[in-house]
């Protein structure tokens, strides 16, 4: 991309600030993020983003920059949270640390409703999480809105250098995206953000940066390999997709991948490694143990497949990229080390033979991109699907018979929320295992068999997750269908368990 007249976001290590990427984007713009060790690769921006921060502006190693490099540009400046106090001290002003965070909703009252906050209503819910509040500012400085106790939340330097206590991009500031779209109306010659004219220069920096190299990358029948095996496929490049079935796929997953694939004209290569997976896991109870071997094992079997690549691609994400800058420069509080960014992958990426090209895309603008390449909505909204498969549904050992019990569950289960518009409602649903024997009765006889439960669960990004009120006559139908075509089941459950303290798969 070309980076020029872009809104830079600038990285103080708030947890949120990957947020603020995206909904300017959402308003239509281009914008990046930069961490404080990249800010030489800021050239020309339309405007700038300074994010939050874990830190107060007190700590002896509170992140800073330089200020004349900053204004050097002479674009809207917008100070978030930590950013705000930055700009404060860096005019003059100074800064009360505390040593207790204030988390949670605020009112917000504008002092008036022009300017950052035209069309922003007199009291508006926003969301704070900050430890520093402004204590002196400078001549130069205005109030533009206080707090529901009338502390100062908001600062105006000049006409266009603006700063927020609060965090505009996360849906509990009610009003934020009105807020950051009358930053960037501030702004002069902003480089609007389009997915189409983003897939067509995807389209040609791949076919430049390939060349007549062979690709290879995996597919698995999720969102962001499919986009990305079919994007290379529109790119014309010579690419080799791997599709490695491990046996813990859902009822006739590994033919429907295939038929999705020929449809689409991508031709995929599968290597059928069930056997080996379901040997590798006969008798292993322990969850963890379980996904190390599937993991280790869907390695071996990829990089085997793979052989020798010239370039391998990857379908990385926006999100997994800042979460794995952010855990090598460790500034935000960080979850994992992704798994893109692991051994083979990190030595072939230093000999540049790594491709992401989804790398500056968020989920939601990913499937943007699969629709502008006529991907269908079904492969697109597919609900999540987690690496080791079936095996994370099924507690205790995995054998076949469990997993092809599961599989009829699942596809009954999927099935009607399908039928009854349901599905495209859910965030994830699924039908597991309880491998417990109870007693029923089926014909005269009693039975010993195993329960389903049966999960359907709303998210935004899987941290939390609440459990879907589906209709009692739609899970009657579902249960009755259940019980009476599949063997083995005798019982079944709805799972009514939040996320927190419930995860969302069983093990
Ligand atoms: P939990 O069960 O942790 O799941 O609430 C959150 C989301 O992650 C998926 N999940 C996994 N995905 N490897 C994956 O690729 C895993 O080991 C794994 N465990 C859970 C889960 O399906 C849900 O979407």
């Amino acid at each position: 991309m070309d980076d020029r007249h872009i809104v830079a976001v600038i990285d103080f290590g708030s947890q949120y600030t990957q947020l603020i990427v995206r909904r300017v984007r959402e308003l239509g713009y281009s914008a990046k993020l930069y961490a404080l060790e990249d800010l030489d690769h800021i050239v020309e921006p339309g405007a700038i983003i300074l994010s939050g921060g874990p830190k107060s502006t007190s700590d002896a190693d509170a992140p800073d920059l330089d200020y004349t490099w900053l204004t050097s540009f002479n674009v809207p400046i917008l100070g978030v949270c930590y950013g705000m106090q930055l700009l404060n001290i860096k005019h003059g002003g100074t800064v009360k640390p505390s040593n207790k965070r204030e988390y949670g909703p605020a009112d917000l009252c504008p002092c008036a409703c022009e300017g950052l906050y035209k069309d922003v209503s007199p009291t508006s819910q926003v969301w704070m999480s900050h430890s520093d509040t402004v204590d002196h500012i400078s001549e130069d400085c205005r109030i533009i809105a206080r707090n529901q106790s009338g502390i100062p939340v908001s600062l105006q330097w000049g006409e266009t250098c603006f700063g927020i206590q609060f965090h505009p991009e996360v849906t509990h500031s009610h009003e934020g995206n009105t807020i950051l779209r009358n930053f960037l109306a501030t702004a002069k010659n902003l480089q609007k953000f389009d997915i189409g004219d983003f897939k067509n220069q995807m389209v040609r920096e791949i076919k430049e940066r390939v060349g007549d190299k062979q690709v290879v990358c995996g597919v698995s029948g999720g969102v962001d390999s499919t986009v990305l095996a079919v994007l290379l496929h529109e790119a014309q490049v010579n690419v080799r997709a791997i599709f490695v079935d491990n046996g813990l796929l859902r009822k006739n997953e590994a033919d429907e991948v295939r038929a999705n694939f020929k449809r689409m004209g991508v031709e995929i290569e599968t290597v059928d490694a069930s056997e080996r997976f379901l040997n590798a896991l006969a008798g292993v109870p322990e969850p963890e143990k379980k996904r190390k071997i599937i993991g280790e094992l869907f390695i071996d079997v990829f990089w085997d497949a793979v052989g020798d690549a010239e370039i391998l691609a990857q379908g990385t994400l926006y999100p997994d990229v800042i979460e794995s800058a952010s855990n090598a420069k460790s500034k935000a509080s960080t979850i994992k080390t992704h798994h893109n960014r692991v051994g083979r992958i990190l030595e072939l990426q230093s000999q540049g033979k790594v491709l992401e090209p989804l790398a500056e895309l968020f989920k939601d603008e990913v499937r943007a991109l699969g629709a502008s390449l006529g991907i269908e909505h079904d492969i697109l909204w597919r609900h999540p699907f987690p690496g080791p498969g079936l095996a994370v549904r099924c507690p205790g050992a995995v054998s076949k018979d469990r997993l092809d019990i599961i599989r009829d569950c699942d596809a009954i289960f999927i099935g009607k929320l399908k039928e009854h518009g349901w599905y495209d409602k859910i965030w994830q649903a699924y039908a597991g295992l309880i491998p417990v024997k109870t007693v029923g009765v089926k014909g005269d006889e009693r039975s010993y068999e195993f329960a389903t439960n049966l999960r359907a669960i709303v998210s935004e990004d899987a941290m939390t997750a609440d459990w879907v009120e589906l209709p009692y006559s739609l899970l009657r139908e579902i249960s009755n269908k259940i019980l009476n075509e599949v063997k083995g089941i005798n019982r079944v459950l709805y799972d009514i368990s939040t996320k927190p303290p419930a995860s969302i798969e069983w093990e």
